[in-house]
């Protein structure tokens, strides 16, 4: 075979193979079987390497390979709106009312409201170019490499499509798949996930795309946009994007008036649990495009469309008894236990009773029926207490006399809704707490080790104090073992293995780096939250400083007040705090605000675009870098732009951009060179 022929032939399968997928995951009417597409698809793959030349909507990048360290951000075209919602029809009906007038004379839309992450697929002539997460609805996360994956995400378009069009929609994991990979990931002592969504957001980060592959996620699109209007209503945009190959779900339904919304609304209630799939709720978009762009939009919200979502299971069930749990200041919390009942597809045995105020208003007693409910599906609450079923011998909770925990006598104020331990030192939970609190996200952000493995590490004694982390040694974490109960019960092992330990330890590496506010969060001072921290770390500018500083003098940081200076003065001459300061100090972490990087001019006036993922530096610290040497960042690329500085995965439509218009396209190491930036 010529490499011509080989050519042409790797262009016939492409097409062949797209079609295919097209045949079998739009049109439902597939003409060859799975046995005989993967011969083709094998076919291709070896034509690809062998003769070194792949079309950009090969098939074979669905079995992914791509590495992705960094997602990079992108801004979107159009941002990426989130829904207004209620659990009340009367308030969707009066949402509507809001803006127009003759409801019954609209044309509406109704989908089903999938539950997963909303993902925007850009095609330009027809192939799929890049896949952004929401982000912040105003830039997003490329992650096309990892879309590629989704056998129903398609890599071309077929027909009359624009030369731009953005499909939007939700990535799901069916339920099937999502039971399949927890009981892969329990039998790998892996954690499992807790519902389809953040499986499918796990896996649409995963950083190696051949594994996305096997996750078996699925594209349910729900909006069409192109650059200029080609159509006049959502629902023929949506018929069309079909036509072209998107798989337009069969959830959806064009509605004369909002009676026939109802009835579809009342229809998916029912047969919700059917589905293979989880939804929250219906989504009802007004069809006609021209009314859609007159309503326009909140600052978060469109005004043409809202989402009903389904009220949440709730089930009847009998507290047997109380525990009292204690967090990391000492409060204790009332905890219910119930008689097992099955909730949204998992058994609910506890719930909590916040506090006594709680208790009190509701008047719950021990051995009292109660009507709960999963808020977002995950956190089950007391809704209702069914007062005529209180059998005579229920009994009231009354807050402990002594810890749970520690036995130590507990305090409680009149008046105040809680009740707390007061061996703040000693008390195993509130150690536990405090440990967990210094990792967490706002924290020290180690994000590896989470609240399970630290409980184990201080359970095994490896972690007393947070100054205990900075000591931790490969060795000792290396086949530790943690034994956890499966939402069904059984126990289950998770043993540290060396990938594990390995992040764990350069997870508690990089918090070393965490700016000074970081960490004065992370001490857990009573009543220093983290914006407090910041308004602290701002004004002290350093810990030295901070400790010198008298009750009146910490007054005048914005928001400290009486309390809060207090607790801060209160904090610093305990001895064992200081112990701690000391030790932390030792392990190198940061004590004071960062330097402000000194100021140049040597980039002024000039404009820069930033592309693509750097080995020497984050995008963050690039931007801060060219703006304290005087230069602009700007996001996308115009006759403006200066330079276009280049990383891995640099955005291709970026790339020819920058070439069409003739702008120098430099690496980060160029850069440096050329400007002899020096302040890095
Ligand atoms: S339309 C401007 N339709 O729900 C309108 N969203 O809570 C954009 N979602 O961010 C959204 N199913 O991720 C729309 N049929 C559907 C949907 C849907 C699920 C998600 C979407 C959105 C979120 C809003």
């Amino acid at each position: 075979m010529t490499k011509e022929e080989a050519i042409d032939r790797i262009k016939y399968l492409t097409a062949e193979l797209n079609r295919h997928n097209y045949l079998y995951y739009v049109k439902n009417s597939p003409e060859i079987s799975d046995y005989e597409y993967d011969q083709l698809l094998k076919e291709l793959e070896w034509l690809e390497k062998q003769y070194n030349y792949q079309e950009p909507d090969s098939p074979t990048q669905r079995v992914g390979g791509f590495i992705t360290k960094e997602f990079p951000n992108q801004p979107h075209r159009f941002p990426m709106l989130s829904l207004d919602n209620s659990y009340d029809w009367n308030e969707v009906v009066s949402f509507f009312k809001r803006n127009i007038t003759n409801v019954d004379d609209v044309e509406f839309v109704a989908e089903l409201k999938y539950d997963g992450l909303a993902i925007s697929c850009i095609y330009e002539n027809g192939i799929l170019i890049t896949a952004l997460t929401r982000g912040d609805g105003t830039i997003g996360e490329v992650v096309t490499n990892n879309v590629k994956t989704i056998k129903n995400v398609p890599l071309r378009l077929f027909g009359d499509y624009p030369n731009w069009v953005d499909i939007r929609g939700e990535i799901i994991m069916p339920f099937d798949s999502f039971n399949k990979l927890n009981k892969e990931r329990e039998e790998n002592s892996e954690y499992p996930f807790a519902n389809p969504r953040n499986a499918a957001a796990g896996s649409l980060k995963l950083q190696d795309s051949s594994l996305v592959a096997k996750r078996n996620l699925q594209f349910m699109p729900y909006e069409v946009l192109t650059e200029t209007p080609i159509f006049s209503n959502h629902y023929e945009a949506m018929m069309k994007a079909k036509e072209w190959g998107a798989p337009v779900p069969p959830y959806i339904k064009l509605c004369h008036g909002l009676n026939e919304v109802k009835i579809f609304i009342d229809e998916y209630e029912i047969k919700r649990d059917e589905l293979p799939f989880g939804i929250d709720g219906v989504v009802i978009k007004i069809n006609n495009y021209e009314l859609q762009r007159q309503l326009g939009n909140t600052a978060k919200y469109p005004r043409w469309a809202v989402a009903f979502k389904y009220k949440p299971e709730q089930a009847l069930t009998q507290i047997t008894s109380v525990d009292f749990q204690v967090g990391r200041t000492g409060v204790i919390t009332p905890v219910a236990n119930l008689n097992p009942v099955l909730l949204s597809g998992t058994t609910v045995k506890r719930v909590t009773l916040h506090n006594f105020d709680f208790v009190k208003q509701n008047d719950i007693h021990v051995k009292d029926y109660v009507w709960v409910e999963k808020s977002g599906e995950i956190i089950p609450k007391i809704v209702k207490v069914e007062v005529d079923k209180s059998p005579p011998d229920a009994y009231p909770v009354c807050p402990p006399r002594f810890c749970p925990a520690c036995n130590s006598p507990t305090l409680h104020k009149e008046g105040d809704p809680f009740v707390y331990c007061t061996n703040d030192k000693f008390c195993p939970p509130q150690i536990l707490g405090k440990l967990q609190h210094f990792i967490s996200k706002d924290a020290m952000d180690i994000e590896t080790l989470g609240e399970e493995k630290i409980e184990l590490l201080y359970r095994k004694g490896l972690v007393k104090s947070p100054a205990d982390l900075y000591n931790l040694t490969y060795d000792q974490l290396l086949g530790l073992e943690n034994q956890y109960q499966m939402p069904d019960g059984k126990i289950r092992i998770v043993r540290f293995q060396h990938k594990t330990v390995e992040n764990i330890l350069k997870s508690i590496e990089k918090s070393k780096s965490k700016p000074f506010d970081r960490m004065l969060y992370a001490l857990g001072i009573k009543n220093v939250g983290s914006v407090m921290a910041k308004n602290i770390a701002n004004y002290a500018k350093s810990l030295d400083k901070l400790m010198q500083m008298s009750k009146e003098e910490l007054q005048q940081i914005p928001e400290v007040g009486d309390i809060t200076a207090q607790s801060i003065i209160d904090w610093f001459s305990d001895p064992d705090n200081l112990l701690l300061i000391e030790r932390l100090k030792k392990a190198g972490l940061k004590f004071a605000l960062d330097e402000e990087t000194p100021k140049s001019e040597k980039l002024k006036g000039l404009n820069f675009v930033i592309s693509g993922v750097f080995e020497d530096i984050e995008r963050d610290d690039l931007k801060r870098l060219i703006e304290a040497n005087g230069g602009k960042v700007l996001s996308s690329v115009s006759s403006n732009t200066d330079y276009l500085i280049a990383g891995d995965n640099m955005g291709p439509a970026k790339r020819q951009k920058a070439n069409e218009l003739g702008i120098p396209i430099i690496s980060f190491k160029e850069f440096v060179e050329k400007f002899k930036i020096n302040n890095i």
